[in-house]
């Protein structure tokens, strides 16, 4: 089967499921995970492709879209500092939707939105120009050569990004892995974004409003050094 949007089955590489979950994390993915969801997302549920009820979602809130928020710190974090605004996050690897639901009850914010799968299961259903911001942080890096067509900074990803992101969005880029930067400023541009980038400083220091993720700490910890990239959709 080929790995077109316009159909229902696509090769993902990530992993779904790892450690056996807490029964706390279980009661969180029984009782909360269906409320929180965006609306019918999966083929199965929506084989037609009906566009997301967005305004239903989120009245007239700008809508950010958080593309694999691992542990969901940096998701709930934004909801919280950003009332007015309603954030979609994506995420396969059931552990950390569960981690994500927990943080989503200690901080008690409500106008989040979560896919517990791939974000290209997403891109089919969100309006066209719909989101005015969208952040990747630390993506699965593939660092095998023959593995980079996997990252998704390649066009099967970016093409139906652009298409949901409004004109003039922002799309942040957060990574540890030098050859990833240089992938993303190649590829970015080419799907219509430009990088805003003026001086070091602005790929060098995290943005303002940052929080740091497990993954950057770990990437830290390992001696790694993160750069973070800010693009504008044209
Ligand atoms: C290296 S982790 C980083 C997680 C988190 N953003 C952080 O900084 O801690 C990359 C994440 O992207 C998720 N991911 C990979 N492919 C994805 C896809 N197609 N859609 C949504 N998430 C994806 C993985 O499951 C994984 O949790």
């Amino acid at each position: 089967m080929s790995d077109s949007p316009s159909r229902p089955f696509r090769n993902f590489y990530g992993r779904h499921k790892g450690k056996t979950l807490k029964k706390n994390q279980q009661v969180y993915l029984d009782e909360d995970l269906a409320k929180l969801s965006p609306g019918p997302v999966r083929w199965d549920e929506n084989p037609e492709r009906t566009a997301l009820d967005l305004p239903g979602l989120f009245g007239d809130r700008p809508v950010w879209l958080e593309i694999g928020f691992g542990g969901g710190e940096h998701m709930v974090h934004q909801a919280a500092s950003n009332p007015d605004i309603g954030l979609i996050g994506a995420e396969p690897y059931i552990n950390g939707v569960a981690m994500l639901l927990g943080k989503i009850r200690q901080a008690e914010v409500t106008n989040l939105a979560v896919h517990p799968g791939d974000v290209r299961d997403l891109f089919d259903v969100l309006p066209e120009a719909s989101v005015s911001k969208a952040f990747l942080l630390y993506p699965d890096p593939w660092p095998k050569t023959r593995h980079h067509r996997r990252r998704f900074v390649t066009p099967e990803h970016l093409q139906p990004l652009a298409r949901v992101l409004k004109s003039g969005a922002i799309f942040r880029v957060a990574t540890d892995i030098p050859d990833y930067v240089r992938q993303s400023l190649q590829e970015i541009p080419k799907a219509g974004f430009e990088w805003l980038a003026e001086r070091p400083e602005d790929w060098r220091v995290a943005w303002d409003d940052w929080i740091s993720t497990r993954y950057e700490r770990k990437a830290l910890r390992e001696g790694r050094t993160p750069t973070y990239l800010t693009f504008r959709k044209r």
